[in-house]
């Protein structure tokens, strides 16, 4: 029996849509029928995003948000649901991280990586949810309640530790136990919380490395002797969106090429 994605009539919300994974996400949703919300804080980049999305076919809307911020979530989320409607799919995709060895860690290099990555996303995805249980309470008793999704994106880093990126490691590792917390309070509500942990993709955060010595190493120490690119993870990204996941939940989901194994 053939399967398809579909997506129409679905409301995403993507946050880090200005760059890397979180550009092809917008694109790949959008192309798949899913009216998209573009979040973060570059504002331009995002118009040219949305432009494109248009060209295409697509329905995009976008929105100003730092996720350090408790307020500016609060204040993107609310417009995300005047502009485009409730958001059924959350992609929680900002995140940032220093290099550096442990010992030269500063707390604001700390704070830098958590705020982001741990602190952040946790609000986003709070915000989010809170919209999402609302609905579903007040629609309980249907007999086909809307589904929601929130799609956290950890990282390979999060399962597995490397070097000179220790607290990156850690935000991330936050990420992964956050998941599943969210998983076992909100799945009651139709809201399925599940992780994606890419390996290495070539996107701005690392491109500048992959030149390197260390980087051109790094390569040749991976399984496949290979980098991914952001469309490597439109498949995983697109079943974790679609209802036809409605089992999956609580899942942590590698995506590295066997780097983790
Ligand atoms: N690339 C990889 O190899 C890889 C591997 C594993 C996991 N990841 C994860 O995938 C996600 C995307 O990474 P990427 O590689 O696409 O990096 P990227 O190209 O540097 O993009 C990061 C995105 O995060 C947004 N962002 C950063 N700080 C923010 C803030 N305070 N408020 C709102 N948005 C913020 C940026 O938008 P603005 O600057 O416009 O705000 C940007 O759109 C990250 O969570 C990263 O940790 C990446």
């Amino acid at each position: 029996m053939p399967t398809t994605f579909e997506l129409n009539g679905k409301i995403a919300l993507v946050t880090g849509a200005s760059s890397g994974l979180g550009t092809r996400f917008a694109r790949v949703l959008a192309a798949n029928g899913a009216q998209v919300v573009l979040a973060s804080r570059r504002v331009e980049r995002l118009k040219e995003l949305r432009a494109e999305i248009e060209a295409a076919g697509g329905a995009a809307h976008v929105v100003a948000m730092d996720v350090t911020d408790v307020d500016s979530i609060r204040a993107a989320v609310a417009y995300a649901e005047t502009e485009a409607g409730p958001i059924d799919i959350l992609v929680n995709n900002s995140g940032v991280s220093t290099t550096q060895r442990l010992a030269d860690v500063t707390p604001e290099d700390y704070d830098f990586v958590f705020d982001t990555n741990t602190r952040g996303s946790f609000f986003v995805a709070q915000e989010v949810a809170k919209r999402m249980i609302s609905r579903a309470k007040a629609a309980s008793g249907e007999a086909a309640p809307r589904q929601a999704r929130i799609i956290n994106i950890a990282s390979m880093a999060a399962l597995k530790v490397l070097s000179q990126i220790g607290v990156y490691c850690m935000s991330k590792a936050a990420v992964v136990h956050m998941t599943k917390s969210m998983a076992l309070e909100w799945g009651r509500y139709n809201i399925n919380v599940n992780a994606i942990c890419p390996g290495y993709i070539v996107t701005e955060l690392n491109e500048h490395h992959w030149e390197t010595e260390g980087g051109r190493k790094l390569v040749q120490m991976l399984p496949r002797q290979r980098l991914g690119m952001p469309e490597d993870l439109d498949g995983l990204l697109l079943l974790l969106a679609d209802d036809k996941s409605r089992f999956i939940n609580g899942a942590v989901i590698a995506a590295d090429d066997g780097f983790g194994i």
